[in-house]
């Protein structure tokens, strides 16, 4: 008798405020995409986090920074407003995917796996650890840098670059005003 392949498809959730989008998260989308046959990148609201970005451009930056991925067609964008857990319950996911740089995190991410596996144990949460080049970049510091006109190219795409020279440009402007009124 021969053996018959089943259908069903592990689907895996990456989630995130992606804020924007950085090299490291790409890092973990593109190894995440090995582990299982779909990925769901999940992108938070977060408004606690105070976003830079509205959640539909997020969606669009992440979409788009995707696209270039040779396995693209296995990813999905979604933006999530509740519990990590009812996301995934919905989505079917059987495994969050998370980064780990640092010790730093660690302590954070254990916390919120816990927390997660009280209240879904179908779900395990599994930690991809970041590629050299990558453990130091955080959204919060390629955003700082972008404020105050430095390149963040080394962090994120060309296109995610000259998304946060526009989104400053309107405050660097603002701040120059505020100088010329002073002096
Ligand atoms: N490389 C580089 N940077 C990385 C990275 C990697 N591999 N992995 C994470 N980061 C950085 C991000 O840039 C970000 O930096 P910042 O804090 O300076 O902005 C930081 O690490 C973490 O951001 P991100 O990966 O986008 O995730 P998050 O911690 O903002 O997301 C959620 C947290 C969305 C998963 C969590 O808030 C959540 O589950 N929310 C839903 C509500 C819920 O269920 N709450 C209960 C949880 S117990």
């Amino acid at each position: 008798m021969g053996t018959t392949r089943t259908a069903i498809k592990r689907i895996g959730l990456y989630p995130g405020t992606f804020d924007p989008i950085t090299r490291g998260h790409l890092d973990i989308i593109q190894r995440a995409t090995r582990l299982v046959d779909k990925l769901v990148i999940g992108v938070a609201k977060n408004s606690g986090k105070g976003p830079l970005f509205c959640t539909s451009s997020r969606v669009k930056m992440v979409k788009r920074e995707i696209a270039r991925l040779p396995n693209a067609a296995a990813i999905e964008v979604v933006p999530f407003n509740n519990l990590l857990v009812h996301f995934a319950k919905d989505l079917g996911a059987s495994v969050i995917i998370r980064g780990l740089r640092a010790v730093s995190d660690f302590e954070y991410e254990i916390q919120m796996a816990s927390m997660n596996y009280k209240m879904y144990p179908e779900v395990e949460t599994i930690y991809l650890s970041s590629t050299e080049g990558t453990q130091f970049i955080a959204s919060s510091f390629v955003k700082e840098i972008a404020r105050l006109g430095g390149d963040v190219r080394p962090f994120v795409s060309a296109e995610i670059a000259a998304d946060l020279k526009e989104a400053f440009k309107g405050e660097r402007a603002r701040r120059k005003i505020r100088l010329v009124v002073r002096d």
